[in-house]
């Protein structure tokens, strides 16, 4: 990230004194939207981030200046005071999310950019309140918890961006940690740190360049659908709070009660919550085939019983299975975005410059490739 360009931008317009901050996109091995159902994730924060320069300003009101939209906002801090802005309203939720938790936020100055590509699975809004939850908690003192500053950025997403998101992003984005990916239990909120080095081994990112106007809408859709799943069951099993509670079994028992849709959705959840314990096994005996195979049925699941995939990622899916790729599948939310890849070193060249050209040949357009770094979350940087 270029922090000299924010640098630059923040001393011409408030002068110098500012702190600056950051906070990382992230990708999830394997336990796609498992978070909301209380099961396991496996995400790490990438070198991918978003970088803030922030400085008191001694007034009631926020102003601030995105360099990658080019635009700048000022905004009162009370509940009326929304930004019309859907970049701002990040930073606008995060500082009402903090202000409900008893923290103490008066008016500051920034600007910010970030090189996490939009719309591309990589939570790049999640970094941006991470970013801005930790340099708040920071700056004001306020002494919260790094679990509750993931909840800000969640909150965030919920009350004042419309998506009923789990903590998955922002406690990858908070927690994150060089070299290590982390398995949270998100019933629990266990933690472990896995360092991952697959040895012999390139994580790749492949970007369909999708992107799906409705899929804020389709992914609480797909929360709904779990949760009617999750209340059917729990009639029979009153110790069901969530679908990562759930035996198979006790899904079949219900099959007639719930439309078949929820059914498919939940049949989904309940196997990928395994195959993370699974993923999780395989990576301790160093078996990074069985973590592959595990990637494909995670796309499987998501292409055809949870339906968040497109025929882009289906084809990128392919080729990587034809093409010797040993583990990918869609990462994220899905609707678009994009695939993440287990690519045997002596391969990895050869099927980036292979998946480039079939993807261009059958959709006009390129995709975009990220090698992926696990790296730290969270931080201040100066
Ligand atoms: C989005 C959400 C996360 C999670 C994933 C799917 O990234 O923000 O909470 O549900 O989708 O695993």
């Amino acid at each position: 990230m270029n922090t000299e360009k924010i640098h630059e931008k923040f001393v011409s317009l408030y002068g110098e004194g500012g702190r600056t901050y950051s906070s990382a996109g992230r990708i999830n091995l394997i336990g796609e939207h498992t978070d909301y159902n209380g099961g396991y994730v496996f995400p790490g924060a990438i070198d991918k981030c978003i970088v803030a320069e922030i400085k008191l300003n001694g007034t009631d009101k926020v102003r601030a200046f995105s360099l990658d939209y080019d635009a700048s906002v000022e905004f009162g801090m009370a509940e009326e005071d929304k930004p019309s802005e859907q970049w701002a309203c990040y930073l606008f939720g995060v500082i009402r999310e903090t202000i409900k938790r008893g923290g103490v936020v008066k008016g500051f100055d920034t600007v910010f950019a970030g090189d996490v590509p939009l719309g591309a699975g990589l939570s790049s809004s999640a970094a941006l309140e991470s970013t801005f939850a930790f340099a708040i908690n920071d700056i004001f003192e306020n002494g919260i918890d790094k679990f509750t500053l993931a909840k800000i950025g969640q909150s965030t997403e919920h009350n004042y961006c419309g998506v009923k998101c789990g903590i998955m992003d922002q406690f990858a984005s908070v927690f994150g940690r060089k070299g290590s990916l982390i398995r949270l239990n998100c019933k629990t909120l266990e933690y472990k740190y896995f360092p991952f080095d697959p040895k012999g081994y390139k994580l790749v990112l492949v970007d369909s360049c999708v992107k799906h106007e409705l899929a804020s809408s389709a992914y609480n859709a797909r929360r709904e659908s779990c949760e009617r799943a999750a209340a059917a069951i729990k009639k029979n099993h009153p110790e069901v709070d969530f679908l990562s509670d759930c035996k198979r079994v006790w899904l079949d028992e219900v099959r007639d009660e719930i439309s078949s849709e929820d059914f498919l959705r939940a049949e989904y959840v309940i196997g990928e919550v395994q195959r993370v314990l699974d993923v999780c096994d395989a990576l301790e005996r160093n078996d990074y085939e069985i973590v592959g195979e595990m990637m494909y049925q995670t796309h499987f699941g998501l292409s055809k019983l949870y339906e968040v995939s497109c025929e882009e990622l289906d084809f990128l899916n392919k080729f990587a299975r034809l093409n010797g790729v040993t583990g990918s599948r869609v990462m994220g939310g899905g609707f678009g975005g994009c695939t993440i890849n287990l690519v045997k070193e002596e391969l990895y060249s050869r099927f980036v410059s292979d998946v480039r050209a079939a993807f261009a040949e059958k959709f006009g357009h390129q995709p975009k490739i990220y090698d992926v770094v696990i790296s730290d979350g969270a931080r201040k940087l100066d």
